[in-house]
């Protein structure tokens, strides 16, 4: 009796043992995953670049590079447009759900003040490039040097709510995202009687950009940028306007623009591979845009798409001439369609990019994938 009665407290004692073990591995499962999940939400998140990552900063200027009148933002929640050149959300509002917060505000939003801040900024304006004479057409718009200017004052604003220290702390633990260079093409060299083209063949322009844009991306370095995602350019060729542009008769893509594309990338994986050896640090990450794109674009209808020609919104051969607006042709179901406009990818496109930047292999994303950097990030 005894002895069954002290075995029975023992297994009873064992039992609970076991329940409070499993319970403390539970707890410090869910702790440890709720400290992931807040260092990610808190960390913030900068953008730069063109109007791929323009969240509507082009709003607020006398620019023709605009998109805040109907039917952009149609897919939106709010369905209206916001200055996103989308019919949905844009890329960087994508990689915000990905890290689990909420958009950055453009840099020139009123609504950015106090707690706002901490979520981070997007500085992003579209028609830029990385030279300064890219986007003269478009008359007033945040060139890259510019964007920078904004980004310091934006961490003066930063140290004035939560200190220097803090606020340097928060600048280097973010994610950035630069999104550069396409517009050196086709909104310079490739535009007709371009001086740039006079002056310089498709690879010795390449260097141009390259040497300028790894300027560019050592000033964001010293501005405290230590986690930066730069796409190379898409596929420039294939976007509906160069196919209107170039007379493409089968929607081929344009030869040219494509033979640039070709030429930069893989100029743009070599500098960023310097920077990092120098900086002996893995800073900059690249993102494989071209194939990213061309994966889509080759195969339209493997990813749900009817066409990887035709532009949604637009006018002309492939609606790829002009600028989407109340006039223009509009397709009735945006998902079925990789372009948008006659330059940028809709929502659903921009998800298929998205996806591989998150957990695509080393020919998409070199040296790793978002999902390791968070991985790594979350350590530190
Ligand atoms: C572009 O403009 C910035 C700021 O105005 C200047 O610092 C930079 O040297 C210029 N770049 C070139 C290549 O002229
Ligand atoms: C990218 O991310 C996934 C996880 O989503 C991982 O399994 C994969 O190994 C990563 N690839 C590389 C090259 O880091």
């Amino acid at each position: 009796m005894t002895t069954s009665s002290a075995s029975s407290t023992s297994s009873f004692l064992i039992t609970a043992l076991r329940a409070i073990s499993a319970s403390i591995v539970v707890m410090m499962f869910f702790s440890t995953n709720t400290n992931y999940l807040r260092a990610e939400a808190a960390r913030a998140f900068f953008v730069f670049g063109d109007s791929l990552v323009d969240s509507g900063n082009n709003n607020y200027l006398a620019t023709t590079a605009r998109a805040d009148s109907p039917p952009y933002g149609i897919d939106y929640p709010t369905h209206r447009p916001t200055g996103r050149f989308s019919n949905g959300l844009n890329l960087p509002d994508i990689i915000s759900e990905e890290i689990g917060s909420e958009s950055t505000l453009p840099y020139l939003n009123p609504e950015l003040t106090g707690e706002k801040l901490l979520v981070g900024a997007n500085f992003a304006s579209a028609g830029i490039g990385v030279l300064n004479d890219t986007g003269v057409q478009f008359v007033s718009i945040i060139r890259i040097y510019q964007q920078f200017q904004y980004f310091q004052q934006y961490q003066l604003r930063l140290s004035a709510l939560i200190g220097e220290k803090e606020a340097q702390r928060r600048v280097n633990g973010a994610l950035v995202l630069m999104t550069l260079g396409g517009n050196d093409f086709v909104n310079n060299y490739f535009i007709p009687l371009s001086p740039r083209r006079r002056q310089f063949s498709i690879s010795a322009f390449s260097e141009l950009v390259i040497t300028e844009y790894r300027k560019i991306l050592l000033q964001l370095y010293d501005l405290g940028a230590r986690r930066v995602l730069v796409t190379g350019t898409g596929p420039l060729g294939c976007v509906p306007s160069e196919l209107a542009s170039s007379g493409s008769r089968n929607g081929e893509c344009a030869p040219e623009p494509q033979q640039a594309a070709a030429i930069f990338n893989p100029m743009l994986v070599q500098m960023l591979k310097g920077l990092n050896q120098e900086l002996g640090s893995d800073v900059f990450v690249i993102a494989n845009a071209f194939q990213m794109n061309m994966d889509f674009l080759k195969n339209p209808q493997q990813f749900g798409f009817i066409t990887s020609k035709v532009a949604c919104c637009g006018q002309g051969a492939y609606n790829g001439m002009g600028v989407c607006n109340v006039l223009s042709n509009l397709c009735p179901d945006r998902n079925v369609y990789a372009f948008w406009d006659p330059f940028h990818p809709t929502e659903r496109a921009t998800r298929l990019i998205v996806k591989q930047i998150m957990s695509g292999s080393t020919d998409y994303m070199s040296p790793m994938n978002l999902s390791t950097i968070m991985a790594l990030d979350s350590r530190v």
